[in-house]
Parts: C-alpha cells; sequence; structure tokens
C-alpha cells in the first residue's frame, strides 16, 4: 500500500444511481482509517453491497471520488483492486475446480507469484486443509463461504471486504471468522464488513457505520455506541397526569409522555451517579403521587431501529 497513504478508504460526494433511474447511493463520505475493523450496518436495500462494490471498481460511480490505499478506483483500477480483498455475499462457486486449485488461481490472477505456503496457511486457518482436494461443487454453503474467504485472503490484501460474511452459518463457524479476522487485523490488514447480526458489530468492530436509503447516517466508535447502550430510561408512572413538567423536574431533564401520565429519566447506568435519589426527592417535594415505577435499558438494536425511523 502507498505508505503516504492518510487512510485505507477515502469516499467523497459518492452518488450511485442504476441505469433504472434508482439512487442507490446519495452523497456519501466516508473515511476508513488503515488497520481498523468497520462495520457497515442497515437494513435489507441500505446500499452496503452498491457501497463496497464502488470501493472495489465493480459499480461505477454516477459521481464522486474513492481512493482505496491512495489510488483512485476508477482511474488507478488495477493498482486499487490488486490491493483488495473482496469475499462477495453472493455464493457463485458451484464449479468443478479444487479448492486448492481455485484459491492457487486466484492468487495468480492477481499477479502474485505463485506461493503454495501461503495459500496452504489461508486453508489451515480456515479449516480448510482436509477438504483442500474436495470440488467446489461437492462443499457445503457454510465450506463454500470459506473458500471465498480463502481466495480473498489468496493475494494478501491490504484491504478486505467482508459483504455479509456469516449470513447462514452456523456459530462454530461464525466463531472461526471472527477469529480470522482478528488475526489479519493485527497483521494490519484493514477490515470492513457488512452485516445484519449486531453482535457481530458489537463483537468486532472498532468503528461502526449505518447505512439506510443510500445515505450513511451515523458514523461512531463502537464503545462510544456501547455508551449509549450503557443508557438507561425511568419511567414514573403517575397517579394522576401531569399538564407540564415542574420547573424544579425540568432541570433535572425529565421528560413527559403518555398524555402526561408518565414522567421519563433518562440516565447513564454505568455512571457512579444516577441521580436517581435526588430525582426522587424532587418528585416527593413537588408532592407528585407515584403509582409505578420501570426502567428500560435501550439496546444498540433499539438504537438503530430509532435512527432509522427518524429517516422516514
Ligand atoms: N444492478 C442494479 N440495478 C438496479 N438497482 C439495483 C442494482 N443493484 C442493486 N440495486 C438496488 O439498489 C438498492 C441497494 O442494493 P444493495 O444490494 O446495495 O443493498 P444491500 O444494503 O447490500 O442489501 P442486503 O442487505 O439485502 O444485501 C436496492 O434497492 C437494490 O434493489
Ligand atoms: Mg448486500
Amino acid at each position: 500500500m502507498d505508505t503516504h497513504a492518510q487512510a485505507a478508504v477515502e469516499i467523497s460526494g459518492l452518488y450511485k444511481t442504476y441505469d433504472t433511474g434508482f439512487s442507490a447511493l446519495k452523497n456519501i463520505d466516508l473515511t476508513i482509517h488503515k488497520g481498523e475493523i468497520f462495520a457497515l450496518l442497515g437494513p435489507n436495500g441500505a446500499g452496503k453491497t452498491t457501497l463496497i462494490g464502488t470501493i472495489c471498481g465493480l459499480v461505477r460511480p454516477t459521481s464522486g471520488t474513492i481512493k482505496a490505499g491512495g489510488y483512485d478506483v476508477v482511474r488507478e483500477f488495477r493498482k486499487s483492486r490488486a490491493i483488495i480483498g473482496l469475499v462477495p455475499q453472493e455464493l457463485t462457486t458451484d464449479r468443478f475446480e479444487s479448492v486448492w486449485d481455485t484459491v492457487v488461481y486466484t492468487r495468480g490472477l492477481f499477479g502474485k507469484p505463485r506461493d503454495d505456503a501461503h495459500v496452504e496457511k489461508v486453508l489451515r486457518d480456515l479449516s480448510l486443509w482436509s477438504k483442500r482436494n474436495d470440488k467446489l461443487i461437492t462443499l457445503s454453503g457454510g465450506m463454500k463461504r470459506r473458500v471465498l474467504i480463502a481466495k480473498a485472503l489468496s493475494h494478501e490484501p491490504d484491504i478486505l471486504f467482508l459483504d455479509e460474511p456469516t449470513a447462514g452459518v452456523d456459530v462454530e463457524l461464525r466463531k472461526d471468522m471472527w477469529a480470522v479476522v482478528r488475526e489479519l487485523r493485527e497483521s494490519g490488514v484493514t477490515i470492513i464488513l457488512t452485516t445484519h447480526y449486531i453482535e457481530e458489530a458489537e463483537e468486532m468492530a472498532d468503528r461502526i457505520g449505518v447505512i439506510s436509503n443510500g445515505e450513511i447516517i451515523l458514523v461512531d466508535g463502537k464503545d462510544e455506541l456501547m455508551r449509549k447502550l450503557g443508557r438507561k430510561d425511568l419511567v414514573i408512572q403517575l397517579q394522576e397526569p401531569l399538564d407540564a413538567v415542574p420547573d424544579s423536574l425540568e432541570e433535572l431533564g425529565l421528560g413527559l409522555r403518555d398524555n402526561g401520565n408518565e414522567l421519563i429519566y433518562s440516565y447513564d447506568s454505568t455512571a457512579d451517579r444516577t441521580g436517581i435519589a435526588g430525582l426522587m426527592a424532587a418528585v416527593h417535594r413537588e408532592g407528585i403521587r407515584i403509582k409505578d415505577l420501570s426502567t428500560h435499558q435501550s439496546s444498540l438494536e433499539e438504537i438503530f431501529i430509532g435512527l432509522l425511523k427518524d429517516r422516514t
């Protein structure tokens, strides 16, 4: 990779409108840092595969620029493509070659000299060594997915794209793949993965990007998102509805819901002081009578669903 490049991937002002007139990507600005694991989350049809396709030079941008490893993916396609490994979403390996041959062949396709030791390591890491002489057509879906990963790793890419790498694979294989991905990151590879599994993003990602209707609506560090995850709502059900939040409670950040029947207090459950004791004292001072209390933790999933809902 060009050692002068600041970022692994730099996207600015990217639009993609398909020939059908459908606008699949709208004004995307995104930087992927070298050596990070970046998870792209979004519902079906959000534009994840299209975005990956444009970075890999397989889908032509309508406008905007994309650089991978410092190379413009359109004008310097061969150079940028050479440093990118892509594990596609769709399995198209129903062929009669053996596992070994297809991986060796892919490496050659990217202009790398033959290196049987490297191919052996890749196959062993992915628990494919015992299958090396098997024909692709005879493999199970999960095994085929491993072969796709082996192919993507065959030419020692600097940047690896994994488009739904663990969709439809069993738990054990998913954990294996996570281990392989972590090991790759240790070796300095930048990894961009798409997933529907929030658990996977939580487990793997350094940063998370959320895409919806062709727009990136959020990019944040995983830990920052997890802090948001640590937020809880305290719901105070009232005996009698309030018309407005009393000033003394408004200062504490309380909100009113359900036609004035519920007071909501949002707090950080991981903090040393939640402020709940002071809040209850203030509620008491105001003479507000409480019917019931409950707390509610927002999950990462709810954060995302909320984000997506805000957009429609
Ligand atoms: N070749 C194409 N021609 C026209 N429209 C397309 C084409 N490819 C994708 N689209 C449309 O662009 C939108 C984004 O598709 P894309 O495959 O990028 O979504 P995705 O986020 O990867 O979804 P999924 O989670 O289902 O894989 C969809 O509405 C899709 O129908
Ligand atoms: Mg997709």
